[in-house]
């Protein structure tokens, strides 16, 4: 993965600047990743070498995996999926519709909307044998209201269907929480996630690694590219340091007025990966109080964009509204082949693509989208990925993660809590009672 600073470029001072100022939290992170312990907010850097953590996630699914399973039925929201079906998505869910034959496949049960929830009734309905599916439900707190509807719902119909439903049922949660004594209590499997590890830093740990496994994906890959990206990430100098040269870049721009970070995916497989940061980005960034207690005004909007499509919808406003933007480009260096016929009749419609590869079509388009971005002077960066693999992910997913930590030093915010989260589901409960 490589970093290019480009049109976002601040200068070699506040770079230098921001390094000192963040030589004490990098010192720090250092810290944590020696102890290999969870005794710290940033603890989830340690996620990618838990070997004890992999391994139960692996031995269980193993355990519940193999030639019959065809689902993969994972029910939780926010920081309990959005990071599975990113990685998910990227590597075989956005094909699924394409390659209705590909097995396993994962079905994502978030919110509890009534015509979604049926839908996945269904698919339980349509199972023959208990193999072919395994039910996983995920939450952190254990007392999230869509997630026990949706997993109230499947289980009742699950049970219908096969005899000793809760042997297909993993639970991920927090030790100790009531969903964890009730998995014990009915007789499901259950995994843990470390206590300070939040939802929205926990894809490398049983919440991602055990379904995706199931799914079949490399997840030693996955954790191996997020790994070797750590060390980057824990490196003094800012120039051999992706996360803090983003974030750096990040915080400049805010403050020179860019408020709002489109993440600006040319893979439309990405746009989970892209929603997985946003969550990252908006529940650690948007604070009304810094950790001092001084009232925080400003905060990074994030938004997700996909190449090319999003240029035929919101290309308009990104170049010629408002110069409220920097943007992070995400591209891969290597991607797939789709050949342009030579003497196709619709090629004689566009000048110069016939015989192309449509990936050089779409390479051709990220330049020109670079090239107009820079005549109107809006501010980007660009992260290109050596592929789209495992490895690749993981190591994104480790960058962006670090990234979001120093943002959280740089503007003296809590990355870890999300205090008005509670809001809603507190009112909510108030309403159901
Ligand atoms: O980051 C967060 O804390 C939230 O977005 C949670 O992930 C989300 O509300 C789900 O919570 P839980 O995992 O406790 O069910």
């Amino acid at each position: 993965m490589r970093l290019l600073i480009e049109d976002a470029r601040t200068s070699s001072s506040a770079l230098a600047a921001s390094e000192k100022h963040l030589a004490n939290f990098v010192a720090h992170l250092q810290e944590v990743a020696r102890t290999k312990t969870y005794a710290y907010n940033e603890s989830s850097i340690n996620l990618p070498t838990d070997k004890r953590l992999f391994a139960a996630s692996q031995k269980l699914a193993k355990k519940l995996g193999g030639r019959k399973l065809k689902y993969v039925v994972v029910v939780g929201i926010g920081g309990s999926n959005l990071g599975t079906k990113a990685v998910y998505d990227a590597l075989h869910g956005a094909f699924d519709l394409e390659h209705p034959q590909h097995f396993p496949k994962m079905l994502f049960a978030d919110t509890c909307d009534a015509r979604l929830i049926s839908a996945l009734e269904d698919v339980v309905k349509s199972i023959r044998h208990p193999e072919e599916i395994v039910v996983n439900i995920v939450s952190k707190s254990g007392g999230t209201t869509e997630t026990a509807v949706n997993a109230d719902i499947l289980l009742a119909t699950l049970r219908k269907r096969i005899k000793h439903a809760e042997r297909r049922v993993v639970v991920t949660t927090d030790v100790g929480s009531k969903l964890w004594d009730l998995a014990e209590k009915l007789g499901m499997e259950h995994l843990p996630l470390p206590d300070l590890v939040g939802g929205r830093y926990s894809v490398l740990s049983p919440v991602g690694l055990f379904p995706l496994a199931l799914a079949g994906i490399d997840t030693k890959k996955l954790c191996s590219g997020a790994a070797d990206m750590q060390k980057h990430c824990l490196d003094e100098k800012s120039r051999n340091n992706p996360a803090m040269q983003s974030a750096t870049i990040l915080a400049a721009q805010l403050r020179s007025g860019k408020n709002i970070n489109d993440n600006f995916f040319f893979h439309p497989e990405l746009e989970s990966l892209g929603k997985w940061y946003r969550q990252l980005m908006g529940e650690s960034l948007g604070k009304s109080k810094t950790r001092s207690g001084k009232k925080q005004t400003k905060a990074l909007t994030p938004t997700v964009s996909i190449g090319s499509t999003d240029l035929h919808s919101m290309g308009q406003l990104y170049l010629g509204g408002p110069k409220d933007k920097v943007t992070t480009f995400v591209t891969s260096k290597k991607t797939g082949h789709a050949e342009i016929p030579k003497n196709g009749k619709m090629s004689k419609l566009v000048h110069g693509i016939a015989g192309k590869d449509a990936a050089d079509v779409m390479r051709a388009i990220f330049g020109g989208v670079t090239a107009a971005y820079r005549k109107q002077g809006v501010p980007f960066m660009h992260v290109e990925l050596d592929d789209l693999s495992e490895k690749s992910l993981g190591a994104f997913l480790q960058f962006k993660m670090i990234e979001m930590m120093f943002l959280g030093e740089i503007f003296d915010v809590n990355a870890f809590d999300q205090p008005q989260v509670e809001l809603y589901k507190v009112e909510t409960k108030k309403l159901l009672l």
